[in-house]
C-alpha cells in the first residue's frame, strides 16, 4: 500500500480545479441509463465510486462511451456518452454487480434493480459490506420487492425485481441515499410514491429528474414520483464537488498568507451547510459568479487564511454536512476554543468508523480528543500544537485527505499510510494538492 509524506507548508495559494460532484454523477449515469436516446455528461467525476457505477450499468447492458475533452481551464475533463436503454431496457447481468467502496452505488441501484423483470446480485468491497443496506431493504420490500441479504442486512444483496407498488414512506434516518433509492424504484412502479424527510437532504435526484423530464412534485418535507413516466436523455454538466473543495477551503484557512480561488463549485443550498459553519466559525469565504447549470446552483469560492473561533456543531445542520465533518474534526486543533461535533453518529457506519478514526488520528498527531457515541470534543490551539505522526486512514478517503491537510500545519512531516484511497472520489488529490503548495 502506497504511503505518501506530507511536509508542513507556508501557504497555500493559487487556483484549484475540482473532479466533478459525485453525488450528482452516479444520478445523471443512471438516470441516462434509463433514457430514451443518448445524453452527454460533461465532467462526470472519475472518482472509483462512480466509475463503480458505470461498471455496474455497462454489466446491464448499458453502452458508455467515455472521450476526454478540453475544459475551458486547459486541463483535460471526462465527456460521457451513454445510450440510454428506456425504462425497461436494461438487461440481466449473468456476473454480480459490484459496487467497491460505493454505498451511493449500491443503495441507488437497489432501487433500479428492485424494478425490473429480472434477479440482479450486487456486493461491494469489505467496508461497503459492513454497511447497514436494511434502510433500502425494508422500503423497496414495502414496495413489493424481495430482497435477500447476510445476517444483520448486510451486502451483498440478491433483488429480486417485480411489479412494485407506490407507496408514501418517511425514513427513520435522514438520508438522500435512502430517499433516492425510494424515488429511483417509484419510477418503476404503480402509482405515486412519496418520500417524506423530517430534515431535508441533498436533493440532487429530484433536480437531476426534472432534468430527464419527469414530473417531480415537491413539498416542504415530501417529494413525489409517479410510476411509468419516459425519460429522456439530455447534456449535463456536472460541477466541480464541494465535498472535495473543503480539503482545499480548510488548507487555506489554517495556513498563513494563504489564497485560494475554486472554479465552478456545486453550490446546491442542500450541501452549503459547510460554508456557512465556517463563515460563523470566522472564515473569509467568498462566492461569486452564482449561476444556474442542469437545475444545479455553481460558483466560484475564493477563500483566504483566517483565524477560526470553533464552536459546537450539532442537531439538524449535521445531516447536510456529514461528509465535511471529518475536515472540521481535523481542522479542529487549529481553532482558538476547540470544536466539538455532536448528532453525527451516523459517522460510525460511513466508509469507515469515522468518529472513531478521527480520535485515533487526531490523538496520533497530539491532539487532545474525548470520543463519545455520536460525536468528537476536540480541544482547540491552547492544547498545543499537533505534531507530525503516521496517519492510519482505515481505507477511507475522507480520512486520507482530511489529515493530508492537517499535516501541512503541523510541526514535522507526516506520512499517510494507504494514501491512495483517496481514489474512492478525488484521483488526482495529492498532485492537486502539491501544485498549490508552497514550502520554503
Ligand atoms: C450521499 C448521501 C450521503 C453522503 C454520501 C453521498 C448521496 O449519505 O454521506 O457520501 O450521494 O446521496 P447518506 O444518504 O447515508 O446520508
Amino acid at each position: 500500500m502506497a504511503k505518501k509524506i506530507i511536509a508542513p507548508a507556508q501557504s497555500v495559494n493559487g487556483t484549484v480545479a475540482l473532479p466533478g460532484d459525485k453525488s450528482i454523477s452516479h444520478r445523471y449515469a443512471m438516470l441516462a441509463a434509463i433514457a430514451e436516446g443518448t445524453s452527454t455528461l460533461s465532467n462526470y467525476a472519475e472518482a472509483a465510486d462512480c466509475q463503480s457505477t458505470l461498471d455496474c450499468l455497462k454489466r446491464l447492458g448499458i453502452h458508455v462511451e467515455s472521450v476526454r475533452e478540453r475544459a475551458t481551464n486547459g486541463s483535460g475533463a471526462n465527456l460521457l456518452r451513454i445510450a440510454g436503454a428506456g425504462l425497461h431496457g436494461l438487461r440481466r447481468s449473468r456476473r454480480g454487480l459490484d459496487a467497491g467502496n460505493s454505498g451511493t452505488t449500491m443503495r441507488l441501484m437497489a432501487g433500479v434493480l428492485a424494478g425490473q423483470e429480472f434477479e440482479s446480485t450486487i456486493t461491494g468491497d469489505k467496508s461497503l459490506r459492513r454497511r447497514p443496506m436494511k434502510r433500502v431493504i425494508e422500503p423497496l420490500s414495502k414496495m413489493g420487492a424481495e430482497i435477500r441479504a447476510e445476517e444483520g442486512g448486510v451486502a451483498p444483496l440478491q433483488i429480486r425485481g417485480t411489479q412494485l407498488h407506490g407507496m408514501e414512506y418517511e425514513p427513520a434516518t435522514p438520508s438522500a441515499q435512502v430517499k433516492s433509492c425510494v424515488l429511483l424504484a417509484g419510477l418503476f412502479a404503480e402509482g405515486e410514491t412519496t418520500v417524506v424527510e423530517k430534515i431535508r437532504t441533498r436533493d440532487h435526484t429530484e433536480l437531476a429528474l426534472e432534468q430527464f423530464g419527469v414530473e417531480v412534485e415537491r413539498g416542504e418535507r415530501s417529494v413525489s414520483v409517479r410510476g411509468g413516466a419516459e425519460l429522456r436523455g439530455c447534456n449535463l454538466q456536472v460541477p466541480g464537488d464541494l465535498s472535495s473543495a473543503v480539503f482545499f477551503i480548510a488548507a487555506a484557512l489554517i495556513l498563513p498568507d494563504s489564497s485560494l480561488a475554486l472554479r465552478d463549485v456545486g453550490l446546491n443550498p442542500t450541501r452549503t451547510a459547510i460554508l456557512d459553519v465556517l463563515a460563523e466559525l470566522g472564515a473569509s469565504i467568498s462566492l461569486v459568479s452564482v449561476h444556474e447549470s442542469g437545475g444545479e446552483l455553481v460558483g466560484d469560492i475564493g477563500v483566504r487564511s483566517s483565524s477560526l473561533e470553533g464552536g459546537v456543531i450539532g442537531g439538524a445542520q449535521v445531516a447536510q454536512l456529514i461528509d465535511e465533518l471529518p475536515m472540521l474534526a481535523a481542522l479542529a486543533p487549529f481553532t482558538e476554543k476547540g470544536i466539538e461535533i455532536r448528532d453525527a453518529g451516523e459517522l460510525r457506519v460511513k466508509e469507515s468508523d469515522r468518529i472513531a478514526a478521527l480520535a485515533e488520528n487526531l490523538r496520533r498527531m497530539g491532539a487532545t480528543v474525548e470520543e463519545c457515541e455520536d460525536g468528537l470534543r476536540i480541544a482547540g490551539k491552547s492544547a498545543g500544537r499537533l505534531h507530525g505522526a503516521e496517519i492510519e486512514p482505515r481505507g477511507d478517503h475522507r480520512i486520507a485527505m482530511a489529515f493530508s491537510i492537517a499535516a501541512l500545519g503541523t510541526e514535522g512531516q507526516s506520512t499517510i499510510r494507504d494514501a491512495e484511497c483517496a481514489a474512492v472520489s478525488f484521483p488526482a488529490f495529492f498532485d492537486t494538492l502539491a501544485s498549490v503548495t508552497e514550502r520554503d
